[in-house]
């Protein structure tokens, strides 16, 4: 089996200022920056990248957006895009349940925005994950296969792409999915991957995210199908990530 690089991505979400956003990374940096073996992200809100770049540049720890426009450019009033962020940034989380909820996206622009992403250089996250709902109807297989495959339309640059199933009601509910439950969840994100890529599915990163911490990441990375966590609350605090961060070595 093709041995994955763990990834360890930090989903800031809409906290932090500029003054917290360069305390915290330059926390990470001094708690993570030496560890090997592990893909460090961290995805500060957009008004921070620049700064949080700028701090982080040089260092092992990546930085990411948290969400782009799929146009090149033009009339759209408070957004931004690919090529904005190109130089700034190296993934871009695309299709987060909370921007589907909030924002209606839906997975044809979740697609869009993963190949603009890519077109810049910028390698897309894709999220995906069922609501409470559709777990309990029994329907999360076949609606997690559907929402990527349609997510990842006409996606062709698999050499970067990083996806994370995240059930939304794990999400930021203090109760993460059970680790059969991730894995399960996990290998149809890959057989999905498997199904539009041909032979890259095993190179693509698969994260579990929802309510992981340092107590219970473990359980999820030890899955054959589960390559690290996209994490959000326990990202904001530098301690609990470069735990994260350092437990991910040792896989
Ligand atoms: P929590 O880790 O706070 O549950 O958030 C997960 C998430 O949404 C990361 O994108």
């Amino acid at each position: 089996m093709t041995k994955r690089t763990p990834v360890i991505a930090g989903n800031w979400k809409m906290n932090t200022d500029i003054k917290s956003s360069r305390e915290l990374a330059l926390q990470i940096l001094e708690l993570t920056d030496e560890v090997t073996g592990v893909t460090k992200i961290v995805c500060p809100p957009f008004v921070t990248i620049a700064e949080v770049s700028e701090l982080l540049h040089g260092s092992s720890i990546q930085v990411g957006a948290q969400n782009v426009n799929s146009n090149p450019d033009g009339a759209f009033t408070g957004e931004i895009s690919a090529s904005m962020l190109s130089g700034l940034v190296n993934t871009v989380i695309v299709g987060h349940s909370e921007r589907r909820t909030y924002n209606g996206e839906s997975s044809v622009l979740v697609a869009a925005k993963a190949k603009a992403a890519s077109k810049a250089g910028i390698t897309p996250i894709i999220c995906t994950g069922e609501s409470i709902n559709i777990r309990d109807s029994g329907d999360a297989v076949s609606f997690v296969s559907h929402q990527l495959s349609e997510s990842l339309e006409s996606f062709t640059n698999w050499e970067s792409l990083i996806v994370a199933y995240e059930p939304v009601w794990a999400i930021g509910s203090g109760q993460a999915a059970t680790s059969e439950q991730a894995q399960e969840m996990a290998l149809i994100c890959r057989q999905v991957i498997r199904e539009l890529s041909g032979n890259m599915a095993d190179s693509v990163p698969v994260l579990y995210g929802g309510s992981v911490n340092s107590v219970n990441i473990s359980e999820f990375i030890g899955q054959p199908d589960i390559d690290g966590a996209l994490v959000g609350g326990s990202s904001l605090k530098a301690k609990e990530y470069s735990k994260l961060v350092h437990i991910a070595a040792t896989y």
